[in-house]
């Protein structure tokens, strides 16, 4: 069992959830932190036994950002080759489902993070924003990209030019949060929403995950000759076959994963 010092880690059946930990900085995102972050969560991609990652902080924030304090004494060398938070890459080619729980605030690298997430499920108290702008940078995990693209260039523009911040009912209309729940709720749902994914088809999840993640980055010619590929793929599984075995025998599918 590896020990953290910034997160927590559990496990329950399929699912296992990261917890974010640095109560005394709202889990300001400091190089510990995020090194125990991505060494978990890519630990538990690597197991197949594992179907879901639900990531989450505590009920006043789920992440407050960068660690201001440790960027401070910082320089252009230092950010560039890599700085105190290397290997995002790795995190971000994951290929097991990830669903952020949102409670609280989710700022800058914060909310950067949560958009890392396939599914963001929020609490009614979340608040999402990119600050950086106060603090005479910019979004640095991605927000100045994934913003954009998740709510459109108008509102991505306000919020990253002006540092203000949504609240999550704002935050579901504008289409960056998946859904939200009352706060005492929150764990549950996610948790639920993980079961659900965990209990599908392994190799089809994969497929679904990738071919999800292709929309976002290629044009829609390219994406749908991947989907047509994909698509195509699953059929060489077993699970594709028990999937359709047991819709025609009207019973629920027994996946092997394989
Ligand atoms: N880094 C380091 N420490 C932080 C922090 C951060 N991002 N956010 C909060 N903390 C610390 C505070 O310094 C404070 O510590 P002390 O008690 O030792 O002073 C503690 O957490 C509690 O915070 P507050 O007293 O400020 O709590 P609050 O409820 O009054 O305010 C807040 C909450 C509005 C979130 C405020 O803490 C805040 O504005 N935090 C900074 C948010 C921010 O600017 N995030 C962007 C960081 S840069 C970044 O993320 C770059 C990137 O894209 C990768």
């Amino acid at each position: 069992m590896t020990e953290y010092s910034c997160i927590r880690t559990e496990t329950q059946g399929r699912v296992a959830t990261i917890t974010l930990h640095r109560p005394e900085a709202l889990n300001a995102l400091n190089s510990t932190l995020v090194r125990e972050l991505i060494g978990a969560a890519l630990a538990f991609d690597a197991d197949s036994g594992i179907g879901a990652i639900v990531i989450t902080g505590s009920e006043k924030a789920f992440a407050a950002g960068a660690d201001i304090k440790e960027m401070a004494e910082l320089g252009y060398s230092d950010m560039y080759l890599g700085g105190p938070f290397p290997g995002w890459g790795g995190f971000e080619r994951m290929r097991t489902p990830l669903i952020a729980a949102v409670s609280g605030f989710a700022l800058g690298g914060g909310c950067e993070l949560a958009m890392m997430c396939d599914i963001i499920i929020a609490a009614d108290t979340a608040k999402f924003g990119q600050p950086e702008i106060n603090l005479g940078i910019l979004p640095g995990f991605g927000g100045s990209q994934r913003l954009p693209r998740a709510i459109g260039k108008y509102k991505a523009a306000e919020m990253v030019l002006t540092g203000r911040m949504m609240d999550a009912e704002e935050a579901e209309r504008s289409g960056l949060v998946s859904r939200v729940v009352p706060a005492a709720e929150l764990l549950a749902e996610a948790a639920q929403t993980a079961e659900t994914i965990a209990s599908k088809s392994l190799p089809a999840v994969y497929a679904a995950k990738e071919a999800l993640q292709v929309a976002q980055e290629t044009p829609l010619s390219e994406g749908l000759r991947f989907e047509r590929q994909a698509f195509a793929a699953a059929f060489a599984t077993e699970d594709q076959a028990e999937g359709m075995r047991a819709f025609a025998e009207k019973r629920p599918p027994e996946f092997t994963h394989r």
